[in-house]
């Protein structure tokens, strides 16, 4: 809309801060039925919520406004920042406390949030969880001794040069867990423009359109002169080729395998069954022999639930035995049972996605943003979703 009205705007991270801090506002969004039933801001109470189509005010502007409560402030949400600001722009000047979400779900989906994970001082690793918030990807820089280490990049290669630059650090190599089908990898992009090695695992790079690196069982990276080590677990299930990092035998960045309360769907290639055994020996005879107190880090997460208090997606190996649903399943029978009654439908998007994410297409700035709009359904849905 070329005539946007003047009203006060909020930024995507300033509304995931207030979310953060117990603080969230009251959201009207005003894109259509469909979109909304698609995605939405996520982590507020049931009551904080509201969707009127922009349509909707034009037709009945007294009747929406009705329906919009006084005395709260109002943050208005849409596709790209621009019908949000005129209905903002509408309700202000009727008296209701609004704001405009700056750059509307588009922005929102591209937000970025870097958080350090807490290390001892006597490290000289340190490790960042970069949570892409609209999406809930999680990706990951291991710095250590000017050296860095990039996985599962998002497609906003910036974010990840900044934070090594930041770091006084270098980024030398990029890995991949699995060839995702939600997003749209960073990974062949950033090794390409930085001319660093990018690893994956033959089993999910068959067909690529790049050179990589297949990652192998069992590959032992050193970062930096000193003592980091990540080491490749092979942990097939979610893809052929999934592939988990031990870091510093602490660190299990877990890809798309183990979630916090759920695990990676089996699904995708259309082999669920073949898939799920695979992926029960990884969880019960792979990574079941790690002790208690690794850290698991995953590459998603379904529900802002999974998130610490700290803002950090993790649990302990040892809670997750507790807590993840997915160990209550002990024998094969019961975990085949559970995790193919839990499968949500396969957005067709994801076809593309990993075409995409071989090199095999190239999607234009227009059509990646399409693709990637919405949450990523990477889980088998074993927790509510909220
Ligand atoms: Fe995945």
């Amino acid at each position: 809309m070329s005539d946007s009205p003047v009203v006060d705007e909020i930024t995507p991270d300033k509304l995931y801060r207030d979310i953060l801090r117990g603080n969230p506002p009251y959201i009207l969004d005003v894109r259509n039925e469909d979109e909304f039933a698609h995605w939405v801001i996520e982590g507020l109470p049931a009551d904080s919520l509201l969707n009127i189509p922009y349509f909707a005010f034009l037709e009945d502007e007294e009747g929406c406004l009705e329906k919009v409560p006084r005395g709260r402030d109002v943050t208005v949400v849409c596709a790209k920042g621009g019908s949000s600001a005129f209905v903002a722009s509408m309700l202000a000047q009727h008296g209701i406390r609004a704001r405009n979400l700056q750059g509307g779900m588009i922005a929102w989906g591209d937000l970025h949030v870097t958080t350090r994970l807490p290390s001892p001082q006597t490290s000289s690793l340190s490790l960042f969880q970069i949570n892409r918030v609209g999406k809930r990807c999680l990706s990951y820089v291991v710095v250590s001794d000017g050296d860095a280490l990039a996985i599962d990049p998002a497609r906003h290669i910036d974010w990840y040069t900044s934070l090594a630059r930041a770091q006084q650090a270098r980024l030398t190599r990029v890995i991949d867990t699995h060839l995702h089908a939600d997003h749209l990898s960073g990974g062949p992009g950033l090794a390409r423009t930085l001319g660093i090695p990018y690893h994956i695992r033959l089993d999910d790079a068959a067909g690529a359109q790049f050179p990589y690196h297949s990652l192998q069982d069992g590959d032992r990276l050193v970062l930096g002169s000193s003592v980091v080590e990540i080491i490749a677990l092979h942990t097939p299930g979610h893809t052929p080729g999934s592939t988990s990092l031990l870091v510093n035998h602490t660190y299990l960045l877990t890809g798309d395998t183990l979630f916090v309360s759920s695990i990676g769907r089996p699904d995708l290639g259309d082999k669920a069954e073949e898939w799920a055994q695979l992926l029960y020996r990884t969880l019960f005879d792979r990574i079941a022999r790690l002790p208690d107190d690794v850290l698991i880090l995953p590459a998603h997460y379904s529900t802002v639930t999974e998130m610490r208090q700290d803002g950090i997606v993790a649990t302990t190996l040892g809670e997750a035995r507790q807590k993840n649903p997915v160990f209550q399943r002990r024998t094969k029978q019961q975990f085949l049972e559970y995790v193919l009654a839990h499968l949500p439908a396969q957005p067709p998007i994801y076809q593309e996605i990993r075409r995409a994410n071989l090199g095999r297409i190239i999607l234009d700035a227009e059509h990646a943003i399409e693709a990637e709009l919405g949450p990523n359904q990477c889980a088998a849905a074993l927790s509510p979703r909220v």
